[in-house]
């Protein structure tokens, strides 16, 4: 399996500690509006949180609860064990990171200033957040040197959410709290926002709590999915591929519904039992159909044909068979090691689906 696939990666918490918990907090809004209704949801450590439902059910709502840009009416939020109604609001913003679609950054710093935002809050000696400030650039593929000297408006809408991922996980934040980051860019840099992204977010081990519309995006990246009805009422949490094989309610099922065959595709993946023993004839270069979750453009093997790595996704499978219909040769770590057909295909997403919990424990799992 490759590293830079969400699907099927290995358990990612340690511990089941809660980083932040929702304990029945409600929002009501002083014209009656209730946004968030009596909601119970944990985030563990290291784990990445997506909140997912339709405009007005109250994401961005329960997202601003954490970092008090929204109080609870009752209810409490706790962050790392304390209620953070009892914790100074600036220094709770400073221990977590916000990410937002239209970024906020500051118009008259340069990129390299708008990163070191933080840091420079928190006292830091120059060379060390000079050295921080490179290390996220980098980190987001924004080279410094190119980079770090511009401002926001001599950058793609893009590299301007790169900056404000980077400036948000400047002072390595445990949490980090996401409102449609990527909302503003286009799919296909949404994609690759989205792999980076997901990569980074595995290599710091951030807390994140993760809010879009997006149901391809949601599955995509989280390890767990709450889905909300408007109300603010939490309707289901589970990993992505119960959610997508077991909805568990109306509300769910409408969101995932059509498509969502298509979207297990994309989260499942090929595994060595889904393969058959390689054949004779071709002798592929070792080149994969995928690069990961940005995969799918169809890299071809040595003799012009296209194969697959153990770990792809099925998505990148199924368009490799459609271009070979007798099958495709599988690579591991360069070389064949087996072969792949539309009937293995099937078997493999048959298997991705009976992998979904059997009976989903409920919004509170
Ligand atoms: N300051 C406010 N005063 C009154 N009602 C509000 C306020 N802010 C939000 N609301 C209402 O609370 C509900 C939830 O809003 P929220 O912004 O949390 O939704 P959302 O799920 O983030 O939606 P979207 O996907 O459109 O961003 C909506 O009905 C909204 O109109
Ligand atoms: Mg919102």
């Amino acid at each position: 399996m490759s590293s830079d696939q969400p699907a099927g990666r290995p358990g990612t918490t340690g511990t089941d500690e809660a980083v932040i918990r929702f304990d029945r907090a409600r929002k009501e809004y002083p014209d009656g509006t209730v946004a968030v209704h009596e909601l119970d949801l944990e985030v563990r450590e290291h784990e990445l949180l997506v909140l997912v439902g339709a405009s007005g059910c109250g994401k961005s709502t329960t997202l601003r609860m954490v970092n008090r840009l929204v109080e609870a009416t009752s209810g409490r939020v706790l962050v790392e064990g304390r209620d953070v109604a009892t914790v100074d609001p600036v220094a709770l913003r400073r221990r977590i990171g916000y990410v937002i679609q239209d970024v906020g950054l500051f118009p008259h710093r340069t990129v390299g200033q708008n990163v070191a935002t933080v840091p420079e809050l928190l006292g830091w000696d120059r060379a060390r957040t000079r050295t921080r400030v490179g290390d996220l650039l980098e980190l987001v593929g924004l080279a410094p040197a190119t980079y770090a000297g511009r401002y926001p408006h001599q950058l793609s809408g893009g590299e301007r959410q790169r900056v404000g991922v980077a400036r948000a996980l400047a002072a390595d934040p445990p949490v980090l709290l996401m409102d449609e980051p990527f909302g503003a860019v286009d799919p296909s840099g949404r994609r690759r926002l989205q792999q980076e992204f997901w990569r980074i977010q595995r290599e710091l081990g951030t807390t994140v709590m993760f809010v879009t519309h997006d149901v391809d995006e949601a599955v995509r990246l989280g390890d767990r999915v709450a889905v909300f009805r408007r109300g603010g009422h939490l309707e289901q949490v589970s990993d992505a591929v119960t959610l997508l094989a077991r909805p568990r309610t109306p509300t769910v099922a409408e969101l995932v519904g059509t498509g969502s065959t298509v979207r297990l595709l994309s989260i499942g993946e090929l595994t060595a039992q889904d393969v058959g023993p390689p054949r004779a004839g071709r002798a592929p270069d070792g080149a994969s159909a995928s690069d990961g979750m940005s995969g799918s453009d169809g890299t071809t093997g040595g003799d012009g044909g296209p194969t697959v790595a153990l770990g792809d996704r099925l998505d990148v499978v199924l368009q490799a068979l459609a271009a070979a219909p007798d099958g495709v040769p599988v690579t591991a770590g360069g070389a064949v090691v087996g072969h792949v057909t539309a009937d293995a295909l099937l078997r493999a997403v048959r298997r991705t689906v009976a992998s979904a919990q059997p009976a989903d424990a409920g919004p509170a799992s």
